[in-house]
């Protein structure tokens, strides 16, 4: 069985404080995005796990994981023990999402095991059950097991679909991060809408526990970071999206690795909408208003060295 393992972007991330537990409190609008290692699960007596065909960056990148540490691996073990089966799996893994990216390769790759699973072995698992399920892999998982655009919140176990089905935008006031207020354009199909973006890597790893620990969060509650991106969303609408892209963790991340300020400036200069980084770095990410544009800018951004990815989002 043949599973795509989708990457993912965060058009927000709100971090809202300190748990005691150490993690910290996140509100964040996660997007899977077109990038996709493709996972290949076959029966086997054991849990076993190749990884084949590293292209780009993540090749460079992929001697840091070890194996046992893989969590693909952790995936089937996770539901060996709550399916109760002894057999295992033989897992391969072609990886194209760079690693440490925070795009959620790693975790893209352990949610498409537990949705792969769950079908091959009959399971039945309901999905917001799998979603709480991947939650004690890594804090992107959940997200990426339910699939589609998430509100993740908590430390990132509790996600949500993030728009409402059928609602209807009406020209709503979009209120911006710079005081002022559009209106949204009115809209009545409401399937969720495709955005074309590109992504760009400058070649530094980020440690996603490096950059929260780094992290001095004493930002006031803004209610309106998420009220304006799903509006955004909603509507279809790429500039009002660009405009309401938000991370909490990049000015951290840019003072620790300079270069993703460059790689965004770069974004910038291209002309993208808007620009912003995913998760906790360094890959940051532009949007464009379509694909041919989006190759335009990729293919400008590889020129000048960077990493770089012409995508779109995935329902
Ligand atoms: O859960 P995950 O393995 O992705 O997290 C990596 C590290 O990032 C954690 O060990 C923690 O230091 C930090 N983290 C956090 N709050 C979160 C998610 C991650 O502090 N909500």
């Amino acid at each position: 069985m043949k599973v795509a393992a989708y990457a993912k972007v965060n058009f927000t991330l709100e971090v809202l404080g300190v748990r005691p537990d150490g993690y910290h409190d996140l509100r964040s609008v996660v997007v899977p995005i077109s990038l996709a290692d493709e996972v290949t699960l076959a029966p086997a007596d054991e849990v076993t796990l190749e990884v084949v065909g590293c292209g780009d960056r993540g090749a460079t990148a992929l001697p840091d994981i070890g194996v046992d540490d893989n969590l693909a691996m952790r995936a089937a073990r996770l539901m060996q023990r709550v399916s109760g089966r002894k057999e295992g799996v033989a897992i391969t893994l072609e990886k194209r999402i760079p690693v440490g990216g925070g795009l959620g390769g790693g975790s893209a790759d352990a949610a498409a095991v537990l949705n792969g699973l769950n079908e091959m072995w009959g399971l039945g698992i309901p999905k917001p059950e799998l979603a709480i399920l991947g939650a004690e892999i890594g804090s992107d998982v959940p997200a990426l097991v339910l699939g589609g655009p998430v509100l993740m919140e908590g430390r990132g176990e509790r996600v949500t679909e993030c728009l409402v089905p059928g609602a209807v935008v009406h020209g709503a006031e979009l209120k911006r991060k710079d005081g002022h207020v559009s209106n949204a354009p009115s809209t009545k199909h409401q399937a969720p809408s495709t955005f074309h973006l590109v992504l760009a890597n400058p070649g530094a790893f980020c440690s996603t526990a490096e950059i929260f620990k780094a992290f001095a969060p004493h930002l006031p509650n803004r209610p309106e970071i998420l009220y304006n991106i799903r509006l955004a969303m909603q509507a279809g609408d790429d500039a009002a999206v660009a405009l309401a892209l938000q991370n909490d963790l990049e000015a951290t991340a840019v003072r620790l690795h300079p270069e993703i300020g460059v790689a965004r400036r770069r974004l910038e200069e291209a002309g993208c909408l808007g620009v912003s980084m995913s998760g906790s770095g360094a890959t940051v990410f532009g949007i464009v208003r379509g694909a041919s544009e989006a190759e335009c800018v990729a293919r400008k951004l590889s020129e000048d060295g960077l990493w770089a990815a012409a995508v779109e989002t995935v329902r």
